[in-house]
């Protein structure tokens, strides 16, 4: 059980800690946990529920929200259609016969889909709209693509509370009982940017305008739905605009997996002599990366390598997973490349670089090597490398 915990007068957190958790979606890793955030809004008149928690959490949400004293509920705002929020809004629905759910047309589309809510429980509501509470008002803001297509964020102007859901959090899970705020920075710029990296990097276009959206609101209390709270937004907001931006670093991330040791020999040499020549390199060897520290790195990175084995005639898989990654999460990378070992042939560079090439970074010529690196092998990574600097240098990186 959680304790319910005010945040200002009659706003209370009734979030769920899940500290024990250790993957999103079966694929992100959460390796500090995460938090589904709730909270109470209370008006004079009516009051609202501010995103609800994932369905394996919700007796403990219930138990919050008996905590808090809420009899009853006459609006829960879904800002957001995936089960992590909008999970339990089926039995709060049951248990509070008189509420509503309050979201947007594409929202209530999805929670009819994915969790048989009746349409006629549900009320629609437009960009920029107000509901009042009576002594509080909640704004909606639609914010598209932070990170599915539906989402929106709600601004409370009586309180300066903006309850950003996903956008703007981080998967960091948290006793509320000692306390529901960000204190120090540094504590949580590595979750955030994670979590950024992770799930809202992909749109990072959209992102900028949405930050566009908050930039004037005045910010007392940020309120996401993952992770602690913050005292303003300023903190927050301006990492957003830091990773969000299409600045890269002189940094090169190298994504290799090696199956006899001849690709390892080929990506150690490599990162050698990246590193002669100035260039930062963020190696993973993908037998047991963390694809969210993978992902991190590809926030600013100007370069990206994978290095893989032939297998099969074509990549090893744990490099196909790499690829596939660096396509999906669409980063602001200027340049790919791919090197790796080959016996007696195949499309392994083919296959990558076909991979590779929607990204809409520029391709450097690749290096395969046959067998075990040579001296003539070393030769053509030394120019790969002096190809990247040369390119850095040209981005005024070195
Ligand atoms: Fe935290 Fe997109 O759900």
């Amino acid at each position: 059980m959680e304790k319910t915990i005010k945040i200002k007068e009659n706003v209370f957190y009734v979030g769920v800690n899940d500290p024990q958790r250790r993957l999103f979606d079966e694929l992100i890793p959460l390796p500090d946990g995460t938090t589904y955030n709730a909270y109470i809004v209370k008006g004079s008149k009516k009051t609202a529920l501010i995103d609800t928690a994932d369905p394996p959490k919700s007796d403990v949400l219930l138990s919050n929200l008996k905590n808090a004293g809420v009899a009853k509920i006459d609006y829960i705002i879904s800002h957001h259609g995936e089960q992590d929020h909008s999970g339990s809004i089926p039995v709060l629905l049951s248990l509070y016969p008189d509420s509503r759910v309050l979201t947007n047309d594409k929202c209530k589309a999805e929670l009819i889909d994915m969790l048989c809510i009746d349409e006629d429980r549900v009320t629609v509501i437009k960009d920029g709209e107000e509901v009042s509470l009576g002594d509080k008002t909640l704004r909606f803001i639609f914010t598209p693509w932070v990170h599915w297509p539906e989402t929106f964020i709600t601004y409370l102007p009586e309180d300066k509370i903006l309850f950003t859901c996903d956008f703007l959090g981080s998967h960091f899970a948290f006793d509320a009982g000692k306390g529901l705020f960000v204190e120090n920075n540094e504590d949580i710029y590595l979750p955030a940017k994670r979590y950024y990296a992770e799930i809202m990097s992909p749109f990072r276009t959209v992102i900028r305008k949405n930050l566009g959206k908050i930039k004037d609101i005045e910010v007392d209390i940020l309120a996401p739905s993952h992770g602690p709270l913050y005292r303003g937004k300023d903190f927050i907001e301006s990492c957003y605009n830091d990773w969000s931006s299409d600045a890269v670093k002189n940094k090169l991330l190298l994504a290799y997996v090696s199956m006899h040791g001849s690709t390892g020999a080929i990506a150690r040499y490599f990162i050698e002599a990246l590193k002669k020549r100035g260039i930062e390199v963020a190696a993973f060897d993908l037998a047991d990366a963390d694809v969210g520290e993978l992902a991190m790195e590809l926030i600013e990175s100007a370069t990206a390598v994978i290095g893989s084995p032939t297998v099969l005639a074509g990549p090893h898989p744990k490099a196909v997973y790499a690829a596939y990654l660096v396509k999906a999460l669409r980063p602001k990378t200027r340049y790919l490349s791919v090197i790796g070992s080959y016996s007696w042939g195949g499309k392994m560079v083919e296959q990558l670089v076909e991979m590779l090439g929607t990204v809409g970074a520029e391709i450097i010529e690749p290096v395969m090597v046959k067998g075990y690196p040579v001296q003539e092998d070393f030769s053509a990574l030394d120019d790969l490398a002096e190809k990247i600097k040369l390119k850095h240098q040209n981005l005024g990186l070195l």
